[in-house]
């Protein structure tokens, strides 16, 4: 028996990295899943991968940037599946690394529309259905910055934070649906395209370079956060709301620092390769 034995979850972003991993769990533990990423192309490969290996699965191109394909997600899981019991809000987007106004607003602007106009529209869907269910559950993914904030990443991290105040404000405003659980997810550093192949402005990537020492130190695959969005998903949480989990917590932390002594010791330990792709400034109006 799957601990999502009949559930049906849509997952944003769930192309490639975390959320792919979120909906493979999630369908390996009984789940339909509704997969999707703003590439056709992608979500098509992944529902055949899903769908061959003898899981329930659909998906649709979405841009979650878009309050009426986000509409249209909502209701395609709808209309394939009857209905949806949960709603992972999981499509992020990095701005270049770099000063707030060496970036240029268009990518400035991306961030934003995905972070928080993407969390918004997913959110309003999510807790549309669920209220008219009276049950249902809906996770935020929060990031580095979520908590204070993180200069040269400005567009990311006070996205994050912002996801992370409005899905606590969501969970107290809808506590008294006791069948109903909003939960924000922090899932630590995760080893995805997000982490290995970042943008910098050009003369900034210097600065980046502490980042492979904490990849090395505490990135986990994309499983590992994966069995705690599940937890999140299943019957364990029922009657619970508002709650924030984080992966990277002090256990981890020293994990990371015990293993860097051991491979210091040992002398083993692969280098860790980053592909950061310099952007030019935009400090012109
Ligand atoms: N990796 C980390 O260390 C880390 C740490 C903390 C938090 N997180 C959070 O975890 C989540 C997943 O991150 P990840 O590392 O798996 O990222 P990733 O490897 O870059 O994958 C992002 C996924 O989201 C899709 N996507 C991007 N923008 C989208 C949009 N506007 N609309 C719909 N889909 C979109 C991408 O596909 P397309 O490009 O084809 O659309 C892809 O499937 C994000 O919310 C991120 O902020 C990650």
């Amino acid at each position: 028996m799957g601990q999502l034995d009949g559930k049906i979850a849509v997952i944003t972003g769930s192309t490639r990295g975390l959320g792919l991993a979120i909906a493979r769990l999630y369908a390996a533990e009984g789940a339909a899943v509704v997969v999707s990423s703003r590439t056709a192309s992608a979500v098509e490969k992944t529902v055949a991968e899903f769908t061959d290996a003898g899981f329930r699965a659909s998906g649709l191109a979405c841009d979650i940037g878009d309050r009426a394909q986000v509409e249209a997600l909502a209701r395609h899981a709808i209309e394939t599946f009857g209905c949806f019991d949960v709603w992972v809000n999981n499509a992020g987007l990095s701005s270049p690394y770099g000063p707030s106004f060496e970036i240029s607003p268009d990518d400035f602007e991306s961030t934003i529309d995905t972070n928080i106009r993407g969390t918004y529209y997913g959110s309003r869907v999510a807790m549309l259905h669920f209220l008219e269910r009276g049950q249902g559950k809906l996770i935020n993914l929060l990031g580095r910055g979520d908590s204070g904030p993180v200069p040269y990443q400005n567009g990311y991290a006070s996205s994050k934070a912002w996801i992370k105040n409005f899905t606590r404000a969501l969970a107290k405003e809808y506590r008294t649906y006791p069948r109903i659980g909003v939960f924000a997810f922090n899932p630590g550093l995760v080893d995805t395209d997000l982490l290995r192949r970042p943008q910098a402005i050009g003369g900034y990537e210097k600065k980046m370079a502490p980042l492979k020492t904490v990849i090395r130190l505490w990135a986990d695959s994309p499983e590992v956060p994966a069995a705690r969005a599940l937890w999140l998903a299943s019957p364990a949480t029922d009657g619970k709301t508002g709650l924030v989990i984080n992966v990277l917590g002090l256990r981890r932390i020293t994990m990371g620092l015990i293993r860097e002594v051991g491979r210091r010791l040992t002398g083993r330990g692969q280098p860790v390769s980053l592909d950061i792709r310099s952007v030019p400034s935009s400090r012109a109006m």
